[in-house]
């Protein structure tokens, strides 16, 4: 799914943010930043429209891609139900994401075990938030990108930001109260 190319008008966001991430590195002072970039995009209606968040809401799809800028970072604009929270799962990537509509409880979530055993990993919550409009959140890079979110009282939108595509391996989905894990492709 997605094309290869930025949709038009996200090319100076896609230059601008890789130029950040490639001064400052994929760390907090970068991930700030892109956050501003992000409450920017959030709030300009010519480029999330009624169409994009409504295409969301009809289709059984939760995400879509906005595009990939030159090293292959990736915008997404997805859609979090209300009625129950995702998988706990990674994206094998550092991610910035910033509320477009709705509130979102977003929770960051580290894993205790060394991932020796296969199929089995030990989580805990370590960070809870409720997010707003325009309020931005961020998960680390490998191994500490894992996280699970949920609208709050109806549905969230929001953009997120990733340093790499995070559809292009498979992803680890985890179930914190049996201590399963398995690897699936992400759509
Ligand atoms: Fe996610």
């Amino acid at each position: 799914m997605g094309c290869m190319e930025p949709v038009a008008g996200f090319e100076r966001f896609f230059d601008t943010a890789e130029r950040l991430v490639a001064d400052l590195g994929p760390a907090p002072a970068a991930f700030a930043r892109l956050g501003d970039l992000l409450r920017m995009l959030a709030a300009d209606r010519a480029l999330i429209d009624e169409s994009k968040l409504g295409a969301l809401h009809q289709s059984s799809a939760q995400a879509t891609i906005l595009g990939h800028g030159p090293t292959g970072s990736t915008l997404m604009l997805s859609r979090f139900s209300a009625e129950a929270p995702t998988p706990v799962h990674n994206h094998n990537s550092w991610g910035v994401l910033c509320v477009v509509r709705g509130r979102d409880r977003h929770i960051l979530w580290r894993r205790l075990d060394d991932g020796s055993q296969a199929g089995h990993a030990q989580l805990h919550i370590i960070e809870s938030r409720e997010l707003d409009p325009g309020d931005v959140a961020w998960f680390p890079d490998v191994p500490a990108d894992i996280h699970s979110q949920q609208g709050i009282g109806e549905a969230a939108w929001e953009l997120v930001y990733f340093g790499r595509d995070p559809n292009a391996r498979p992803r680890l989905y985890f179930e914190p109260d049996s201590g399963r894990v398995e690897e699936r492709a992400a759509l």
